[in-house]
């Protein structure tokens, strides 16, 4: 067999992270990664189940491998990620060319899995006490940074460091307590290891990662060291890195978005003017069902406090449309949150019932064409907000982290996550990924925002 491997993901930051940390243990067992899936020995699919079409999505890639399957037996499909974790061995008995399902936690033994799955045929590794939390072992940790992959493309300057795993918030439409298990904050030291790591490497921003940063420190702990330690210190430690141009995380449950986290906004240089904290829904009788525990009026408090000590900041927010009794009144509750506001940008989804979780089970279900109707309404306001907000900044000059150059055309994104493009004069063609230069904006769009160097 060869030993040219292709992944895709699906999903969250924390998959891509995850699809990294299993790309580099098979380099370092001396596979290589192919761009193709069709001449691939090896294929590893990183699955998400947040939606029902992320798992469509899925389940529809696998069908289409079964004919290379057949043509080459030795062919190995791997699923991991979320998916994985939720089906189990159903994933083997719906799609019988899968070779091998791994849960989430087990990612740092694919290639010892691998080896075993060639001399049993087929495996299945799951720790079906999820619940019971088990920590990253430091030897996964990269001695070197590794090489930048096709998985994240913008691995050259800007990398994601995990710091805890799971979540233990039971929001009633999420499948991530169930796929990803309990919460866990890894150890300070090896989070800033990894963080000097990556950016000895030539690194220029750090996107620290968990499913609620937030709560760092407060739940389950590798040590005793973080017992007094909270996400507002790691920031101020990671900050202080030498060499870290951007620092930014995600992602934010409001609940526990503390003061002093506030407070960094105003201190810390290199944390970018971007702040993501999902709100879900406009309705308190909704944030309830959701099991949230914030009111709306603890949110306005937080978005306040944060435009007091950062008045530039960019807030961008997640919201849920059609929540099973979700009411006309409720959605108008919705759609007058953004008017309050006026997020700079959001992701907005329709409910979709996930097995498992308890919203599954409530009664008075939405249509789909009301949801529809309304994730439309949603979207249309919130891209004229985001128009507005960006035209405020036209003749405004803000600095740009360029992401890639190609001929005379540079992309970037500025600090409060615009994505910017501009033309390269004659001294910036020398220009690479990850450098920060002064944009001039000329002109706004609802997605993107167009610029000027000197
Ligand atoms: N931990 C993050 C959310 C991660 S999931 C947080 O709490 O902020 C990303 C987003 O997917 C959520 O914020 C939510 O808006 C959406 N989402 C999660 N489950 C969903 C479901 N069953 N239907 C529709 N959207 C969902
Ligand atoms: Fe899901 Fe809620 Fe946890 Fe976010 S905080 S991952 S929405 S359960
Ligand atoms: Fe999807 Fe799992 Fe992330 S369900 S959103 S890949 S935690």
């Amino acid at each position: 067999m060869g030993n040219a491997f292709y992944i895709k993901t699906f999903g969250c930051q924390m998959n891509i992270r995850d699809s990294e940390i299993i790309a580099q243990s098979l380099y370092e067992h001396g596979y290589i990664e192919s761009d193709r899936s069709d001449n691939a020995d090896l294929i590893i699919i990183n699955t998400c189940s947040i939606r029902e079409k992320a798992e469509q999505k899925f389940f529809s890639l696998l069908g289409s491998l079964k004919k290379q399957k057949e043509r080459n037996p030795q062919l190995l499909i791997c699923v991991a990620g979320c998916v994985a974790q939720q089906l189990g061995p159903r994933v083997i008995e719906r799609m019988g060319h899968v070779d091998l399902v791994i849960g989430t936690q087990y990612i740092y033994d694919l290639p010892q899995l691998i080896k075993q799955c060639k001399s049993e045929n087929s495996l299945t590794e799951l720790r079906d006490d999820y619940q019971i939390p088990r920590y990253i072992p430091s030897s996964s940790l990269p001695k070197k940074a590794a090489e930048p992959s096709s998985i994240s493309e913008s691995s050259r300057f800007s990398r994601f460091v995990t710091i805890m795993q799971g979540c233990n918030n039971f929001c009633s439409y999420c499948v991530v307590p169930y796929t990803r298990g309990r919460e866990v904050s890894r150890n300070i030291k090896d989070i800033i290891d990894e963080v000097k790591v990556v950016v000895d490497s030539g690194v220029k921003e750090i996107v620290l990662l968990g499913q609620n940063v937030n709560s760092y420190g407060m739940t389950n702990r590798v040590s005793d060291e973080i017992e007094n330690y909270r996400f507002s210190d790691l920031l101020k430690e990671v900050s202080s890195i030498p060499g870290i141009e951007r620092l930014r995380f995600t992602t934010s449950n409001p609940k526990d978005l503390s003061d002093d986290l506030i407070h960094c906004f105003g201190k810390l240089d290199n944390l970018c003017a971007h702040f993501h904290l999902p709100v879900q829904s406009g309705s308190d009788k909704i944030l309830r069902a959701m099991n949230r525990k914030y009111t709306i009026a603890d949110y306005l408090a937080r978005v306040e406090k944060l435009r007091e000590v950062s008045p530039n900041i960019a807030i961008s927010t997640d919201i849920i449309v059609g929540f099973p009794g979700e009411s006309d009144a409720d959605f108008v509750q919705t759609m007058q949150l953004l008017e309050t506001v006026r997020f700079n940008s959001s992701f907005s989804f329709k409910y979709s019932d996930r097995p498992g979780t308890v919203a599954h089970d409530i009664g008075s279900k939405v249509s789909e064409s009301l949801k529809t109707d309304r994730l439309q309404q949603f979207q249309k306001r919130q891209d004229e907000i985001t128009l507005e907000e960006n035209q405020k900044l036209v003749g405004i000059t803000l600095p740009v982290m360029v992401e890639a150059v190609a001929g005379n055309d540079i992309s970037g994104r500025t600090e409060m996550n615009h994505i910017v493009h501009c033309g390269a004069g004659s001294d910036l063609d020398q220009l690479i990924p990850g450098e920060v230069i002064d944009v001039r904006i000329t002109y706004a769009g609802p997605h993107s925002l167009k610029g000027e160097t000197y």
